[in-house]
């Protein structure tokens, strides 16, 4: 029998209820598996600023660097818009404190969802795209960064800055997720006018050579995100830095019909990964019941292929998520009108030990 000590951070809005269902799943998944879970949880974001004043407390990052993976839900609200210290913080500190470098986005659209979405379903079609996204460098985490001065004189700084190392450390693990998929990456920078874009291009290309099976194409990110929306089917593993990959995926999420469907697994480093939804905080769904758990459900998916290396759990649980989609009941922003309890429920019944249990 192995462990998974799991450190659960639900955050806030809606995280709370995704986490909650998320657990359930991986509970079931794990019967028979031979593998104990053993859970803990801890504040993070704004739940932890109301209670300690600190959105990424000492034990919360304690606790996650000693467990074996990290689920967590979400952060952020418009309690703390104002807030001296804001809840992002918290997983901004959490990312680095982790030093999961390599964010994984993986896009795929599930057949019945298609309709969902704004593009035309017949450029849907096999949509298979694994986004992998620098975390833990870039503008997100560059000094000095900060307002200063009185109006009418105020000033803003933001500091983008790479060093050659994080670039290819993140560049590896795409040529190599490449080898395991359809051999091919494109890497998305703007190295017409950005510094830290031309020596992104550079330490890709250099990393490449050694990965002589996979293509390389780079793409300048406006043009990328144009040719996101005309021709989808054309990417297989993206490659791009941290600012470029938050608003990349959330334009991908578009393309699934729903944002609440998408997971992602971080990680990189020697320690544990971690896991959550892309999805927000969703502050206007929060307690409502009604958010939709498939994002945080597919994260446990890639858990159980990252973290524990059972791609066969993982399938099992690919597929029961396949068929909510496709039958239903599914919530509300996937045009159902099923709670977030009703999806749960629908997903755990497919598994094999949700009849036998
Ligand atoms: C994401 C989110 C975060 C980010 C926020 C909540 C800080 O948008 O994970 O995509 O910008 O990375
Ligand atoms: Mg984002």
């Amino acid at each position: 029998m192995s462990q998974l000590r799991l450190a659960v951070l639900p955050g806030d809005g809606i995280g709370p209820e995704v986490t909650g269902a998320a657990l359930r799943v991986l509970g079931h998944c794990l019967v028979g598996s031979g593998v104990e879970l053993s859970c803990s949880e801890h504040l993070i974001g704004g739940a932890a600023l109301e209670r300690s004043g600190e959105p990424l407390p000492t034990a919360t990052l304690e606790a996650a660097r000693g467990a074996d993976a990290v689920l967590l839900g979400a952060v952020g609200g418009p309690v703390w818009e104002s807030a001296p210290v804001r809840p992002e913080a918290g997983l901004l500190g959490l990312r680095s404190g982790l030093g999961v470098f390599a964010n994984l986005r993986p896009v795929r659209v599930w057949p019945g969802l298609a309709a969902r979405s704004p593009l035309r379903a017949e450029l849907l079609e096999g949509v298979d795209v694994l986004f992998i996204r620098e975390l833990t460098g870039g503008v997100y985490f560059g000094r000095p960064q900060g307002i200063s001065g009185k109006p009418p004189q105020r000033r803003a700084v933001d500091t983008s800055d790479y060093g050659e190392l994080e670039i290819e450390r993140v560049a590896e693990l795409a040529f190599r997720s490449a080898r395991q998929r359809r051999h091919r990456v494109t890497s998305v920078d703007k190295a017409n006018v950005l510094a830290t874009s031309r020596l992104w291009r550079q330490v890709v290309s250099e990393t490449a050579r050694e990965y002589p099976d996979v293509g390389l194409e780079h793409c300048l990110v406006d043009s990328f995100a144009l040719r996101l929306l005309l021709q989808p089917r054309d990417f297989d593993v993206v490659l791009t830095e941290n600012l470029f990959g938050d608003i990349l995926t959330d334009e991908a999420a578009a393309l699934t019909g729903s944002l609440g469907v998408l997971p992602s697994a971080s990680g990189g480093g020697a320690g544990p990964w971690l896991y959550e939804p892309v999805h927000g905080s969703a502050p206007d769904l929060a307690g409502r019941g009604l958010a939709n758990p498939l994002g945080a459900i597919a994260s446990v998916g890639l858990l159980l292929e990252h973290t524990l290396g059972r791609r066969e759990l993982a399938e099992t649980l690919q597929r029961a998520l396949g068929e909510v989609v496709r039958e239903g009941p599914v919530t509300p922003d996937l045009g159902g009108t099923a709670s977030t309890d009703q999806v749960t429920e629908a997903v755990i019944s497919r598994l094999p030990s949700g009849v036998a249990a």
